[in-house]
């Protein structure tokens, strides 16, 4: 590896005022954590900058504003004893070094002041425990008494202390660990691994929005597979994703087996992974096949089924949304919908008709795409002479949608004939055959019986009406 030029590193202004302040106090302050192991990595330069000081963090926080032109808001967080602050692109986050422990029931660390040693001895990663020194006479100089440089040589995620200290004192650093691997295609250290595996009840006591967080960045690796697999592996996975674990193994019976559809599942995610780094479609991949589990069923004339695993699969996302706290919104219905209808283009890729590319058109509206993606990304095969085909017959699949679509405009269907003009033809007030009326013209149109226009539509309705006994208004 090139040595990194590390006052590079600092060219932002931030970084003068900060080592003025520090000057001024009398203390000493460092760069420290992913800021400086981002910038070794060659990563997109971080915009969160973590500063440690051997003193008060918050005072040296509120000095540097006060130095800074603007003189920003500084924000303190008291009980952490840290403070941040936002000059042009960057937020700064300020703390003190300190030596910590945790009570064994909390993530809460009770705190005293420490060296800066200290600090970097209580970190997670020796590739999150680099410094880079702010004093005027060694600015820019690195600090690595944990060997993190050689660890970010050799890709490997090792802990500064006992791993055993490391992950019980605060067990996010479990899913941290595995997210960096992911992320950053390393190696955890194998007495790290097997530490994790040992600890992982600890999980529990970590919220879930910060395990949620971790999730994403795991789903948003290049590679999502890597991390799911370590997850699975020291026994992650089926305390926050039990939905997953649950479609591990494969059964057999009358010498039948089905598919893995554990590993299939990170297939699929790993292959739309290569397409799409939409985080929803990603997650979708993930679940689809969740209803799988529940459903698995075996008889003498069908074989293996999963009858309908992908209406049970929605559902259980609403569920598994909710448990994990994440937001029930847009994109909760977003993964919902794609689990639904995630059957449907393979089944027409061996039967391509008009009506059902139509049907398919109007259930997927503005998610057509997203569901073809993630349709194409779960053709797992190893069947070469079957990959193609399939691939093959889906291009057939998204050239016919795009025939329907110019003639038949049906994404985001609105019908020809609305309620209110049936209401109004007939006299009616809201009631059933309202409904009726439109599920019959829906139904036509999806059938190819009669084209998505005024004029047809609004004949079939007085068709549809009066074998219902409605008469025309007029006509009365
Ligand atoms: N850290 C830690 N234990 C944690 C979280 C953070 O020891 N559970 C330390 C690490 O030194 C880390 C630094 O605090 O580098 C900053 O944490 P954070 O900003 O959360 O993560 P980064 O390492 O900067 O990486 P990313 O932005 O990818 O999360």
């Amino acid at each position: 590896m090139q040595q990194p030029n590390y006052k590079e590193a600092l060219r932002a202004e931030i970084f003068d005022y900060i080592s003025k302040a520090s000057l001024a106090l009398q203390t000493e302050s460092y760069v420290i954590g992913g800021f400086v192991r981002d910038y070794i990595l060659q990563r997109e330069t971080a915009t969160d900058v973590d500063i440690v000081s051997v003193g008060s963090g918050i005072e040296l926080a509120k000095k540097v504003a006060a130095l800074l032109p603007n003189q920003p808001k500084v924000q303190v967080f008291k009980t952490y004893g840290t403070a941040m602050l936002r000059y042009e692109d960057l937020e700064v986050e300020f703390v003190g070094a300190r030596k910590e422990s945790y009570a064994s029931d909390s993530r809460n660390p009770t705190v005293s002041s420490g060296t800066l040693q200290d600090d970097q001895n209580r970190r997670d990663f020796t590739i999150n425990a680099l410094a880079l020194s702010l004093q005027p006479d060694s600015y820019g100089q690195l600090l690595d008494p944990f060997d993190g440089l050689q660890a970010i040589t050799d890709k490997t995620l090792i802990t500064p202390s006992a791993p055993d200290i490391t992950f019980s004192d605060d067990p996010l650093r479990m899913l941290r660990g595995i997210r960096f691997a992911s992320q950053l295609n390393f190696q955890i250290d194998a007495d790290c691994l097997a530490s994790i595996a040992k600890n992982c009840d600890r999980i529990q006591i970590i919220t879930n929005e910060r395990i949620v967080a971790e999730l994403h960045k795991i789903v948003l690796s290049d590679k999502p597979s890597a991390g799911f697999l370590l997850l699975e592996q020291v026994g992650l996975l089926s305390k926050i994703l039990p939905e997953l674990t649950a479609l591990k193994g494969v059964d057999e019976q009358q010498g039948q087996k089905h598919k893995d559809n554990f590993y299939h599942t990170l297939e699929v995610l790993d292959n739309i992974s290569a397409n799409t780094d939409d985080l929803w479609l990603r997650w979708a991949a993930l679940l689809h096949d969740i209803g799988k589990a529940p459903t698995k069923k075996f008889d003498k004339k069908n074989g293996w089924t999963f009858h309908g695993h992908e209406f049970l699969g929605a559902k259980m996302v609403y569920k598994l949304f909710k448990r994990l706290k994440m937001p029930l919104n847009a994109k909760m219905k977003f993964v919902q919908k794609l689990v639904l209808l995630s059957s449907r283009p393979i089944v027409l890729a061996t039967d391509v008709t008009d009506s059902a590319v139509r049907r398919l058109i109007f259930d997927a509206g503005d998610d057509l795409d997203s569901l073809m993606t993630l349709c194409e990304a779960d053709i797992t095969t190893k069947n070469h002479l079957k990959f193609k085909k399939y691939h093959r017959n889906f291009k057939t699949v998204r050239e016919k949608v795009k025939e329907v679509e110019a003639r038949d405009h049906l994404r985001n269907f609105e019908p020809p004939i609305s309620g209110a003009l049936i209401m109004e033809t007939f006299q009616l007030k809201p009631c059933r055959e309202i409904g009726q009326i439109k599920e019959v013209i829906k139904e036509a149109i999806l059938e190819g019986q009669i084209p998505n226009e005024y004029e047809p539509a609004y004949e079939l309705m007085l068709a549809c009406a009066s074998k219902l006994g409605l008469v025309p208004e007029e006509k009365n």
